[in-house]
């Protein structure tokens, strides 16, 4: 693919279809290795996550199962301020061994409030899987264990991934061009 533009950006080839299945069939090897024996419960959170979720899922070999969830903020009543909450997560995730699958950990802001929230259900174990990684811009607590692909701090579409809620269909991975 060669550039293209999405609203009033353009892109340019980043991350190929070829190099995106290699980088979740490493991913996949790597969690059936560690978690043999077991059985998983992913977390993937939407939309961002829904093509790496559905391309790693049929890549994994353990007993599992998945469920979606979006992350919600909303204002609480009285001082609490903001209140964060994963809205579908109906599953008891008490004593499992929890995967949470993202499309992108940038800042960790998000990640820190997933995390948060899904260690106060007390799963067994609580891991954090990530097809991109900025590992420069990450100001976090927590940090991803499973990483695809560590990127340079720049916007990135496709595979799952929005500008502006465009661009989530393309099968590969493209960067803005500055
Ligand atoms: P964080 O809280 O800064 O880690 O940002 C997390 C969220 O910002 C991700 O779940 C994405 O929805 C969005 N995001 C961060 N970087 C990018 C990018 O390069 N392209 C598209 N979305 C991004
Ligand atoms: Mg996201």
């Amino acid at each position: 693919m060669s550039e293209i533009q999405l609203i009033d950006k353009t892109f340019v080839p980043f991350i190929s279809e070829g190099e995106i299945q290699d980088g979740v069939s490493k991913l996949a090897q790597t969690i059936n290795q560690e978690y043999q024996g077991k059985h998983i419960v992913f977390v993937a959170i939407l939309n961002g996550a829904f093509m790496f979720a559905a391309d790693l899922l049929k890549k994994i070999t353990v007993d599992c199962e998945i469920t979606f969830v979006k992350v919600s903020s909303y204002k609480g009543t009285g001082s609490t301020g903001r209140v964060d909450e994963l809205i579908g997560l109906t599953t008891s995730l008490v004593d499992k061994d929890v995967i949470i699958l993202e499309d992108i950990v940038d800042t960790g802001v998000t990640m820190d409030k997933i995390h948060k929230i899904i260690e106060l259900q007390m799963p067994n174990s609580l891991k954090i899987c990530t097809l991109l990684y900025k590992k420069e811009a990450h100001e976090g607590r927590v940090k991803p264990d499973y990483v695809a692909f560590e990127i340079e701090n720049r916007f990135v579409v496709g595979y799952g991934l929005d500008y502006n809620e465009t661009g989530r269909n393309l099968s590969e991975i493209l960067q803005i061009k500055e």
